[in-house]
């Protein structure tokens, strides 16, 4: 399941509203606060809390005794108040007894090192100690509770792998040798996708294959072992996650999710869609970042189309400063309503937070909350019970779904683990940071923009943008080859489709599997130092790569104009079937990425959401069968008047022209369903690919 179901079964036991809370630790606290926190969760509006997510020790004392007692009267007490419950499996972080009694399961890192108990999430994802230890916990947690009427979500565990994505400990080593069998059934196979004919490392046993640790000083381990290492891995944490909703799903009838944790390297989270009911995510701004309302989007597109296009909920995120960056910046006053809004307007049809009071002792106390230390009488109170009269406010969008994009970007996360090897041409190409700046580029100009997972069918996109997918099997390319000439545009950056499913290059002209779509044969790469640029005969300068090569059918658009490439092309056009297959061989700036996605999206007949919104103004749209949601989010300082009419479900005032303050926002319900042609269903997830 995915997605909608689940999602939708949230939804209705909360009686059709917006889920907002967060997570709520009253383990921390003495018993005599918990009627003055349901109290306060009251007032705000809170109608979903997250209860025992780091229970674990306070459960089973000492194995095998359990004390569920004042979790029965939490439960009781969240239950009388009319708060809903997404009741955790208490396993994230093992107590002090089990890592004492199970060294054995103690995280390992590369270079070997067990590390030491006393943080939180320090176990080795592959330990079956591990595992047995925390299905059996969930089994017994979800007996109890099972028909507990406050309990209307499972949350497995929480953010697998945030701590713990990689462990290089024996076990992990067993465990790698019994996933690369299954991978490769035979060594042979093995030895011809790792290249182990390079440095005399054949292997003709599978006991003579190694967690892929340190290795000796200045050189490189088998990329194809690392880029397995980072499968296995990801596989390893989908693994405990299957165990504990197992046990769960034998017992109790409600929703299973767990929270994921975005746009992060470590986890292949299309793999894990199919396994959740509902589609949830923490995000975290980076405070620094002065576009991170960009970040918020690019990750809520991210996680609406993990959802397969339908609503989703939003686990975690804070109210104001968080505690692990290096200077934690508080929110301004309006910034969390903003954040909020966003994340509902992209698809969310929950808003919660860690957590819901401020800690006052261990790691988190310096982390914002829902209640700060400071009491109610402050701004983030103040703020937190607006926004959960907002909320309620708009309840009617809860189920509704985010309007069809017409441009996806693909995305894919063994391209990205193997794209970022080490020993490649250049270490300035990036994944993260370039998908972002072509999503950035689709944001600017208030174009709504969909992730696509390689292989899946593009039919229902006009444009297609592939930013550094260095990886590419085959069916991926064949896939946008399809879409183009079925009519779709497409736009590749440098360093895709070079290599395949095993990292082994593909021979015979650059860019491999896309070489033929692209109409361009390249011959080298001349990647740039360091701050340097290129000028470019348009769409200059470029940075990062340059590359010497010829366009063979593709018509080209820029050539480099200076240095030891200069003539090559560098911006080409293929036409192909009835669409485009545009190649950009650089890296180039904002303002020429802006102007080439124009001339794309002209061709693919893409329409902004709304035309001609002044810069760093956002507008998105959710629809139901009758009626259509436009939400704009103005984050800039100065106030705006945007050409829309409706009625602002947050104001209820009606207008012909919306004001949106200064940081503020509006969800407008419009007079007449915007245009965009009638409504699709949204896609039903993209068919696992087969794993390469
Ligand atoms: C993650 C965890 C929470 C908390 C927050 C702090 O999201 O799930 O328990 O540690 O980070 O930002």
């Amino acid at each position: 399941m995915i997605g909608r179901p689940g999602m939708q079964q949230l939804t209705d036991a909360l009686g059709g509203r917006i889920a907002f809370g967060g997570d709520y630790n009253p383990e921390q606290w003495p018993e005599s606060t918990w009627a003055e926190d349901v109290a306060l969760m009251q007032q705000a509006g809170v109608n979903l809390v997250t209860v025992a997510v780091f229970s674990w020790a306070l459960i089973e004392v000492e194995p095998g005794r359990f004390t569920f007692g004042w979790l029965d009267r939490v439960l009781d007490l969240l239950h009388d108040g009319g708060i809903a419950v997404d009741l955790a499996t208490a396993t994230a972080s093992p107590p002090p007894w089990f890592t004492a009694n199970h060294p054995e399961t103690r995280l390992v890192d590369e270079q070997g090192l067990a590390r030491s108990f006393g943080a939180r999430q320090g176990f080795c994802p592959s330990s079956p100690l591990y595992r047995d230890a925390a299905a059996d916990l969930a089994g017994r947690i979800a007996e109890r509770y099972a028909e507990h009427p406050a309990v209307v979500l499972w949350h497995i565990n929480n953010e697998y792998g945030c701590q713990n994505w990689q462990c290089y400990c024996e076990v992990s080593a067993d465990a790698f040798r019994r996933w690369l069998h299954g991978r490769y059934e035979s060594l042979d196979a093995l030895n011809d996708a790792w290249g182990t004919a390079f440095w005399s490392q054949h292997y003709t046993d599978w006991a003579q294959i190694p967690a892929p640790r340190r290795v000796a000083y200045s050189t490189f381990a088998n990329p194809g072992m690392r880029l397995d290492w980072w499968r296995f891995s990801s596989d390893e944490l989908l693994e405990c996650y299957r165990a504990e909703a197992a046990a769960v799903r034998e017992r109790a009838p409600q929703p299973l999710t767990t929270n994921f944790m975005g746009m992060r390297k470590t986890h292949d989270y299309w793999s894990w869609t199919a396994d959740l009911d509902l589609i949830s995510n923490d995000h975290y701004l980076m405070a620094e970042d002065a576009a991170n309302h960009q970040d918020l989007a690019m990750t809520a597109d991210l996680l609406r189309s993990l959802a397969g296009g339908h609503p989703w909920l939003l686990m975690e995120h804070s109210t104001s400063a968080v505690n692990w960056q290096t200077r934690n910046l508080a929110k301004a006053p309006g910034e969390m309503r903003r954040n909020s809004l966003q994340h509902v307007a992209r698809g969310a049809d929950g808003v919660l937070f860690f957590q819901w009071r401020q800690s006052r002792a261990g790691a988190e106390k310096w982390h914002s909350a829902l209640l700060p230390h400071t009491g109610t009488d402050t701004k983030i109170w103040r703020e937190v019970v607006e926004l959960g009269h907002d909320l309620a406010k708009i309840s009617e969008l809860a189920g509704t779904l985010p309007d069809p994009a017409r441009v996806a970007i693909l995305f894919d996360w063994s391209s990205w683990w193997a794209a970022e090897l080490d020993a490649h041409p250049s270490s300035d190409v990036k994944v993260r940071p370039a998908v972002r700046r072509w999503h950035q580029s689709l944001w600017k100009r208030n174009v709504a923009v969909d992730f696509a997972r390689h292989g899946q069918d593009l039919s229902d996109y006009r444009v297609v943008v592939v930013p550094v997918q260095y990886l590419m099997s085959d069916p991926a390319a064949a896939a946008l080859t399809s879409f183009v000439e079925d009519g779709g545009h497409l736009v590749v950056t440098y360093f895709s489709g070079l290599v395949d499913e095993h990292d082994r290059v593909r021979l015979g002209g650059y860019p491999g599997a896309l070489r033929n779509l692209l109409g361009v044969r390249i011959e080298e790469f001349f990647p740039l130092a360091a701050r340097a640029t290129v000028r470019l005969s348009r769409f200059g300068p470029g940075r990062v790569w340059s590359e010497l090569g010829r366009a063979e059918s593709a018509e080209v658009l820029a050539t480099y104009d200076e240095g030891p490439v200069a003539g090559s092309p560098v911006v080409t056009r293929n036409r192909v079937g009835r669409g485009t297959a545009w190649y950009v061989g650089t890296e180039i700036d904002d303002d020429a990425r802006t102007a080439l996605l124009r001339l794309v999206l002209d061709e693919g007949g893409v329409t902004p959401v709304l035309p001609d919104l002044p810069a760093g103004v956002e507008a998105v749209r959710r629809r139901s069968p009758d009626a259509s949601y436009l939400f704009v989010l103005n984050h800039t300082g100065e106030d705006v008047t945007v050409e829309a009419a409706g009625t602002d479900l947050l104001t209820r005032m009606a207008a012909n022209r919306l004001q949106v303050p200064a940081g503020g926002a509006a969800v407008l319900r419009e007079a007449r369903a915007a245009t965009g042609g009638p409504r699709r269903e949204a896609a039903p997830p993209p068919a696992p690919e087969p794993r390469h």
